[in-house]
């Protein structure tokens, strides 16, 4: 087993996680000021996204120099410190790679837009006309460069020029500045987008957006081997992928041992949930039952091909989980305990974005002028441009912009809420004062404590780790129930997804007479069932590990 089986990784965006020098951003010695919590929270690593030098036109995904630290962000000193100052704490770092595309103002793509004939010309993918594929970030993936008289591809913003992996030079540049950074001493990375690396040779139209050509794409799987053998190989590293409208059948291949490529998948199917006909600018409700079948689908799925998942409600690109599958109201505080149990509680890795164990919500900005995110931005002058009106348009920024996540941290009850000492760079949801680590480290009772209990009890339970995932109650439209199995014991997970108490009744295999019960957790004062037939009370979820007599 793999240590990093046994591990829980937080997310750190340290934009808005704290500013060290009181600016209206945060900073990486704001990061190491924070260690001592994070190692009193109990995470193992911590994935910090990207903080090298770059325009952050998308905040830091579009790399200018992978060498260099962003200036908003401190120096490299400053990164050393955090390397040195973590791994002291027993936690190690993770490192965003942004490599499907570099920012337009990256060296290279400086050389390659000069000159048809320059050397880096071929860094990039140029063509002489568009096809219809459409930029992830609205409007279309091909952009035109005057000077030379080609269109270049950017599957995100039109600064964020895709890389050409199928030219060797790239990939052994991309390998180099990996080994910088792992010789530098980070514990791993988190690859952005790296299913979407493989271009296919011939760029075909189809009716839809193009993505099922460069998804997944045709060498991929050896591009990662690739890497695998040049930045991971006979090093103790954990390695993310983030795939985009992947499947399952490609993540087994790439975070199964044997295939020698990475650690373990993100994906975000059960994240599309609140799509209408895969429409995410719409606001809509969640879709429950469609929640339970993706992720017990992936469960079993990857359990059998002997794959690994990466488990997570939220990231600095999706709206806060309370707010998006629980209650942001009277039921926040149970709900958000329930959502952490449900996640932590199924095999793979979890994974916590910063505020999530506080049970941060969505701010609901009223004005488009609150916002920031490029995506939202863009979406919103498209729409407008289509005749959506204004409010239908605020609706669904309001539920799925990308910016809910990544308002300042909530520290305490200073102004800002100890995040800076000057207005942030985006605003604080009105609940900061209510909803921050400080009031939540004293009260044992607190969603905060719930999350350090659960990240504890990861290293306490073998099951939690290797237990056979099997679901209950399928077709319940309220409650999701499972078990993790192995050895004659197994682990009984129920999760009430809604506000109002509702009864389930267990099969008869599940509790049966005479069996050891240990509660693990639980979000009400709650005792192991002595029965099949279980209230729960609204939100209500428990873990509890059942032995037979
Ligand atoms: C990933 C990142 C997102 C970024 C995009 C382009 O999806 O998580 O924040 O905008 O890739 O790099």
């Amino acid at each position: 087993m793999h240590d990093w089986q046994r591990s829980v990784i937080y997310q750190v965006y340290p934009k808005s996680f704290h500013s060290h020098a009181g600016n209206a951003t945060g900073d990486l010695l704001g990061v190491v000021d924070k260690l001592d919590y994070l190692q009193w929270l109990g995470v193992d690593y911590l994935w910090l996204t990207p903080f090298l030098r770059s325009p952050q036109r998308d905040n830091g995904y579009d790399i200018s120099d992978y060498y260099a630290i962003d200036p908003s962000y401190g120096s490299m000193a400053d990164c050393d410190v955090l390397i040195r100052e973590a791994n002291a704490r027993g936690i190690k770092l993770m490192l965003d790679i942004v490599v499907n595309h570099t920012s337009i103002e990256h060296e290279w793509f400086q050389q390659a837009r000069s000159s048809l004939d320059n050397p880096y010309r071929d860094f990039y993918i140029w063509r002489d006309q568009p096809n219809n594929w459409a930029s992830k970030f609205g409007g279309s993936a091909w952009e035109y460069e005057a000077q030379t008289g080609q269109y270049y591809l950017h599957l995100f913003d039109h600064t964020q020029a895709d890389l050409n992996w199928d030219n060797p030079k790239v990939r052994a540049e991309v390998y180099a500045l990996m080994r910088y950074w792992r010789d530098k001493g980070v514990g791993g990375f988190r690859l952005d987008v790296i299913n979407l690396i493989s271009k296919p040779a011939h760029f075909a139209q189809d009716d839809t957006d193009g993505r099922r050509f460069y998804t997944d794409g045709p060498n991929v799987h050896h591009y990662l081997q690739e890497m695998h053998r040049e930045v991971f190989a006979g090093h103790d590293l954990v390695n993310v992928g983030e795939m985009s409208s992947t499947c399952l059948e490609h993540c087994v291949r790439y975070s199964r041992p044997e295939s020698e490529e990475l650690s373990m998948t993100f994906n975000f199917h059960h994240l599309k949930v609140d799509y209408p006909d895969m429409q995410k600018w719409v606001r809509a409700d969640f879709d429950f039952l469609a929640l339970k079948r993706i992720l017990s689908d992936w469960q079993v799925g990857m359990q059998a091909g002997g794959g690994w998942n990466a488990l997570f409600w939220c990231n600095h690109d999706q709206p806060r989980a309370v707010s998006r599958f629980g209650h942001s109201g009277e039921f926040r505080v149970v709900s958000a305990k329930m959502l952490a149990t449900a996640l932590h509680c199924l095999q793979g890795t979890p994974y916590v974005f910063q505020g999530e164990e506080i049970g941060m919500t969505n701010p609901g900005f009223e004005r488009i002028e609150q916002y920031r995110d490029v995506e939202t931005l863009n979406i919103y002058r498209i729409q407008r441009e289509a005749g959506v009106a204004h409010d239908d348009c605020m609706a669904a920024i309001r539920q799925k912009s990308r910016d809910n996540s990544r308002t300042p941290m909530q520290w305490n009850h200073q102004p800002h809420a100890g995040f800076s000492s000057v207005e942030p760079w985006i605003d604080l949801p009105e609940n900061a004062t209510l909803i921050n680590v400080q009031n939540q480290m004293n009260d044992p009772s607190s969603v905060l404590h719930h999350y350090r209990r659960l990240i504890a009890l990861r290293r306490e339970e073998p099951l939690l780790v290797h237990g056979e995932y099997r679901e209950l109650l399928v077709d319940h439209p309220r409650v999701w129930a499972y078990l993790r199995q192995g050895e004659g014991e197994s682990l009984l997970v129920l999760n009430n997804f809604y506000g109002t108490a509702c009864e389930v009744e267990l099969p008869e295999h599940v509790i049966t007479q005479g069996m050891t019960q240990r509660l693990l957790i639980s979000n009400y004062d709650a005792h192991p069932p002595r029965t099949r037939r279980i209230c729960l009370r609204p939100y209500e979820s428990f873990a509890v590990h059942l032995t037979p007599l």
